[in-house]
């Protein structure tokens, strides 16, 4: 296997694209596929402030990386969730990325901050830990990028994340979730914007790419992972990426250019009684989490 554009040997096959590419033009590779999502969808320019997400794992750090190279002025936050050795690795991981660049990271501790840590939740709400998870960072990154006069989030969703999650609300018929699916969402009251620049490249770039570019990540998954229905998605996804190369981007990307499962579908937003954020009943899912997690 020979490198695409330079003929030497190559490093990195992506079927999909019918090519293999050398280090160095890998790395161009997967930095075009984001330049070009985020001029395609008209994600940000140089002058916004953008703050990124950052978990310690590949794609969020690999993101990183690339809006660093290409000159975005980008800042990150980590949530720590309490979850032992993984969260303390995954934020050692963080450190020294962002030492090595010398980038702007705020660490929210969720424990310190909220009162209560992802398996406390997991355990006192008796729901899977993904979906505190997943909730609380919602939440909490949103509240971040509002109190930083940030012009938009950042998240390092790739292409087999957003594939899974689409083949899922599409097998659930979950239209108000499909709604929202977007690659840019845009700000509206109490959100901030919200965009998505990895989801042309898919996982197995990232971590390739984070090899390739000498970035230290947490490879360990998290340990409160099982049961997680994404994942389970993911595994159906790649069965099809294997037989049909390709399949999850054609799938994803055609649902970016029809997707009409718009406003009407959306519901009338309140303001939480505890926080004041938008939701569709008196209490966000949030303050709610929080005061039935923080209770010992
Ligand atoms: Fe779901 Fe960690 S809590 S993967
Ligand atoms: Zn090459
Ligand atoms: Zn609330």
């Amino acid at each position: 296997m020979h490198c695409r554009v330079c003929k030497s040997r190559a490093a990195v096959e992506v079927r999909r694209h019918n090519a293999a590419f050398c280090r160095d033009h890998f790395i161009d590779h997967v930095t075009r596929q984001v330049e070009r999502t985020i001029h395609e969808f008209d994600m940000f320019t140089h002058d916004d402030r953008l703050v990124i997400g950052v978990s310690g794992g590949k794609d969020s750090l690999a993101l990183w990386d690339i809006l660093h190279r290409l000159g975005y002025r980008c800042e990150g936050v980590y949530l720590d969730l309490g979850i032992d050795v993984y969260s303390t690795e995954s934020l050692d991981h963080i450190e020294r990325f962002v030492k090595e660049r010398d980038l702007i990271l705020r660490v929210v501790d969720l424990g310190e901050e909220y009162g209560f840590t992802i398996p406390k939740a997991a355990e006192t709400t008796r729901r899977s830990p993904c979906s505190a998870c997943g909730l609380s960072k919602r939440y909490i990154l949103n509240e971040q990028a509002l109190k930083g006069g940030y012009d938009a989030l950042v998240m390092g969703h790739n292409l087999d994340d957003e594939g899974a999650t689409l083949f899922s609300n599409v097998l659930n018929w979950n239209v108000e979730y499909l709604a929202r699916q977007k690659v840019v969402l845009p700000s509206s009251d109490g959100l901030v914007k919200k965009v998505k620049p990895l989801v042309r490249v898919a996982e197995r770039e990232t971590a390739a790419y984070a090899v390739l570019s000498g970035i230290e990540y947490e490879v360990e998954e998290c340990p409160m992972v099982a049961g997680n229905t994404v994942n389970r998605m993911k595994e159906w996804m790649s069965l099809l990426e294997h037989r049909s190369p390709g399949v999850t981007q054609r799938f994803l990307g055609g649902f970016q250019k029809v997707n009409s499962f718009d406003e009407e579908e959306r519901p009338t937003l309140l303001s939480c009684e505890s926080c004041g954020r938008p939701t569709t009943g008196t209490t966000c899912a949030f303050c709610r989490l929080r005061a039935r997690s923080s209770q010992s």
